[in-house]
C-alpha cells in the first residue's frame, strides 16, 4: 500500500509579491498551464498512489484553499495545521497517522513546489524507490545533479561503488553526507568535487521506518505524537493537534533526520526537475525571448534584456532599459528588484509585514 503525503502549508515568501501569505504560491499556476501547483503536485502522483492514500498537510487557514484546488480529496484527508513548525512536524503528524493505520505502508513524501519536465521518468524513479523501501528499513532521498552552486538546497554525497557493498535494488546509493542549506563557499566546493546531488526533497520510507527515525533523532517530537496515536483519526485529532504544534519546535525534517541518521540512502534521478523557490527558478524553466527575458502579461519591451517580468493580464507595462531584474506585481503590490539580490525578498516581505 502506498500512500502519498504532500506537504503544502509553505507560504512561499521568497516568490513574494505573487506567493502571499493569503494565497501561497503553491495555490498558484506558476507554469501557466490551468493547474496550481498542488494540482500538479497531485496529479503526478495518478496510478502511483490510490487517491484514499493521498493526504495534503497544510495550514489550517489554507484547508478550504486546498479543497477548493482538489475537490475530489475527501476532507478528513486534508491534515490541518494550527502554526507552521516547518517540515519535521508535518511529516510526523501525517506519519503517525499512516502508521497507526498501516504500520509496513510505504509513504512519499513530496513538496508541493516542484516542476517536473519528464513526467514518465519521474514515476519510473518513484516506482523504483517505492520498491526498494517496501522491503530496507532504509530511508530513501531522491537526488538531482546540481547544476549550480546554490545555497537553498540540501547536498548530499554518497559513497561510491566500491565503498557501497551493502546491495541495494534500483541504483540506490548510500548517503554519507547530507548537508542542508550550505554556505556559498561550500557549496561552491561540493559542485566542483562532482559527487554531490541535490536533495530533493522528495522522500521514500516505511510508516514504521519514519516513526523510528523520529524516535532516534527527533525524539521530542515523537514523544509529543505517542502521546497522541489513541487521538488520531477520532474526533480528539483537531484538539490534540492543537496543543502537539505547541509542543513541537520549528525545525525541518532535513536538519532534523537527514542529516542525521545512517540509513539514508539517495537514488539519482533526472526527470527535468526543478524547484519553484523564487523568481529565478521561473526564469529557468520559462521561455526566453530573445533578449533572454522571460515575460508574462501584456508587456512591451525596450533596450530590455536578462530580466523576469510577471505582470496581471490587465495591466498595460512598459519597460524601458532595464537589465537583470525582477518586475513582478501581483494584488496591488509591485516589486522590482535586481535579479542579483532576490534572495533579499523575504527580507523585504518581513519589513513589509513589520510596517503594517
Ligand atoms: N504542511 C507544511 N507545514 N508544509 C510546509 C511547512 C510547514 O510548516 N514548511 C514548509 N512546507 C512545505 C513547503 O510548502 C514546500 O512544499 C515543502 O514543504 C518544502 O519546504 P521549503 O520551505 O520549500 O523547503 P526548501 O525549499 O527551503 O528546502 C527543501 O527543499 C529543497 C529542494 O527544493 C529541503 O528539503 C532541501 O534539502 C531541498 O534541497
Ligand atoms: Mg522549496
Amino acid at each position: 500500500n502506498t500512500y502519498l503525503v504532500v506537504m503544502a502549508g509553505g507560504i512561499g515568501s521568497r516568490f513574494w509579491p505573487f506567493s502571499r501569505t493569503n494565497h501561497p504560491k503553491q495555490f498558484h499556476d506558476v507554469m501557466g498551464v490551468g493547474r496550481s501547483m498542488l494540482q500538479l503536485t497531485v496529479d503526478r502522483f495518478k496510478g502511483i498512489c490510490p487517491p484514499e492514500n493521498v493526504f495534503v498537510v497544510t495550514n489550517r487557514d489554507y484547508t478550504e484553499l486546498v479543497h477548493q484546488h482538489l475537490p475530489e480529496l475527501p476532507l478528513d484527508q486534508i491534515l490541518g495545521e494550527p502554526i507552521g513548525r516547518n517540515t519535521a512536524p508535518c511529516i510526523a503528524y501525517a506519519s503517525y497517522r499512516i502508521a497507526q493505520r498501516d504500520p509496513k505502508a510505504v509513504i512519499v513524501v513530496t513538496p508541493a513546489d516542484h516542476a517536473v519536465m519528464r513526467e514518465e521518468e519521474f514515476r519510473t524513479n518513484i516506482s523504483k524507490a517505492v520498491d526498494a523501501a517496501r522491503s530496507h528499513e532504509v530511508l530513501i532521498t531522491l537526488g538531482i545533479k546540481p547544476a549550480r552552486p546554490d545555497t537553498g538546497y540540501g547536498y548530499i554525497q554518497y559513497l561510491d561503488q566500491e565503498d557501497n557493498k551493502a546491495e541495494m535494488p534500483g541504483g540506490l546509493k548510500k548517503v554519507k553526507t547530507f548537508t542542508e542549506k550550505p554556505n556559498l563557499e561550500l557549496a561552491k566546493m561540493f559542485m566542483e568535487s562532482g559527487d554531490f546531488l541535490w536533495n530533493s526533497g522528495l522522500f521514500v520510507w516505511r510508516a514504521d521506518v519514519i516513526v523510528q527515525a523520529f524516535h532516534n533523532y527527533l525524539s521530542d517530537i515523537a514523544e509529543v505524537f505517542d502521546d497522541g496515536l489513541s487521538q488520531l483519526g477520532t474526533p480528539q485529532e483537531e484538539e490534540f493537534i492543537t496543543q502537539a504544534y505547541t509542543r513541537c519546535r520549528n525545525i525541518s525534517i532535513d536538519y532534523g533526520i537527514m542529516e542525521k541518521a545512517d540509513n539514508v540512502y539517495v537514488l539519482p534521478a533526472d526527470f527535468g526537475w526543478s524547484d519553484l523557490g523564487t523568481w529565478d527558478s521561473l526564469h529557468r524553466i520559462g521561455r526566453p525571448d530573445e533578449c533572454n527575458n522571460v515575460v508574462d502579461g501584456d508587456v512591451i519591451l525596450y533596450d530590455t534584456c536578462e530580466c523576469v517580468i510577471k505582470t496581471p493580464s490587465e495591466r498595460l507595462v512598459v519597460v524601458q532599459g532595464l537589465d537583470g531584474y525582477i518586475v513582478a506585481e501581483y494584488d496591488n503590490v509591485l516589486l522590482i528588484c535586481k535579479r542579483t539580490e532576490e534572495q533579499r525578498v523575504k527580507e523585504f516581505v518581513a519589513d513589509v509585514k513589520a510596517k503594517k
